[in-house]
């Protein structure tokens, strides 16, 4: 049979590139959006989307059913500093949308499943430079609760009921074409967008919080890479550690001028900078390059390239 997707959270900033590039690949009709709202007009007219709520176990059920789907990609959910905002929401939504997806691939409805972890799984104890695989994990925020629990349950659906399930902790992601769902992460994709548009930025995280990041094209680059991966390259099955760079606020601040001499930052740091202060600052990703050959290609300077021109390009600024 072949390849179907459904993409569950399909219209939010990772989902929507996700759904395009994998129509790309696929062919439109083999990629199923789905979400609780709609998206953006590029992602809609794209091709096929269904109203889905991620915790209705039997509406996913019924999808998968009338699309013949193969492979799910669960992107729907509560992010670190929304999650702080609203723990019991964040804390069901999360593990909700999980089990039902879990406990579609044990029942052999689905043959395949990728669900993203997060850096925020690591907390204050964990060694902050340079992060391994196997390390400390006492995250602070329930987002992190939520995805470190989550790690721990695809590991043991694979383990006891064989489910091929696959999962990156992905690093702060940054892109110009949907805007950050909130995140703790969110000022590196905001500052673009005002360094164009009027020329400075209040940053929420004091200059000094260095955080790992990645842009949005590595992101899923390596997203596709690892659902591609034969399965016995896969050797871990809670979730892969993966980098791409690190900075601060005052070093995008400062890649940023060389581009529009004029942008002028300023720092305000609010209720998110606990949160990254109990996050790692760089991360040892060794084991998805040397197991599924993970490699970036984006650093701060290519990315700021990148970002700039196409967010000119989307502002219409001459
Ligand atoms: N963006 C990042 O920097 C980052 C970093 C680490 C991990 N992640 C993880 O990647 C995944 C996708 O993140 P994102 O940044 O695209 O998030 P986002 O907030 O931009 O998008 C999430 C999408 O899920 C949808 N959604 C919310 N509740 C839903 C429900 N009940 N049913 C169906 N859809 C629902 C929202 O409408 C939204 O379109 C999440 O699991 C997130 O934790 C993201």
């Amino acid at each position: 049979m072949s390849k179907r997707i459904l993409i569950i959270g399909a219209c939010g900033q990772i989902g929507t590139e996700l759904t395009l590039k994998l129509r790309d690949i696929n062919g439109k009709n083999a990629v199923i959006a789905s979400d609780i709202r709609e998206g953006s007009k590029e992602l809609m007219k794209s091709g096929p989307f269904e109203l889905v709520n991620a915790m209705d176990y039997d509406s996913i059920s019924k999808i998968i059913d009338t699309y013949t789907i193969t492979e799910v990609y669960l992107m729907a959910a509560m992010l670190s500093a929304t999650g702080e905002q609203f723990p019991a929401k964040a804390w069901e939504l999360n593990m909700t949308s999980l089990f039902n997806v879990l406990n579609l691939a044990k029942e052999g409805k689905i043959k395949k499943l990728f669900w993203p972890s997060s850096i925020a799984v690591f907390g204050p104890t964990t060694p902050k430079e340079n992060t391994p695989q196997e390390t400390v994990m006492e995250p602070t925020t329930v987002y992190g609760i939520s995805k470190q629990t989550g790690e721990r349950w695809c590991e043991y659906y694979h383990k006891k009921y064989g489910v091929d399930v696959r999962s990156i902790r992905y690093p702060g992601i940054i892109s110009w074409k949907t805007k950050p769902g909130g995140g703790t992460t969110d000022y590196a994709v905001e500052i673009y967008h005002s360094a164009l548009l009027i020329g400075k930025y209040t940053s929420f995280l004091k200059k000094e919080t260095k955080l790992p990041m990645m842009y949005m094209d590595d992101a899923i680059e390596a997203t596709i890479a690892i659902m591609n991966a034969a399965p016995e390259k896969i050797k871990v099955r809670s979730s892969y550690n993966l980098a791409a760079m690190s900075f601060t606020p005052e070093e995008i601040a400062k890649v940023i001028k060389k581009f529009i001499p004029e942008f002028e930052i300023s720092y305000n740091a609010d209720f998110r900078q606990p949160i990254a202060d109990s996050w790692p600052s760089s991360i040892d990703d060794i084991r998805a390059r040397e197991d599924w050959g993970w490699q970036h290609k984006f650093d701060l300077v290519k990315m700021s390239e990148n970002m700039l021109h196409n967010l000119h390009a989307k502002y219409n600024i001459l």
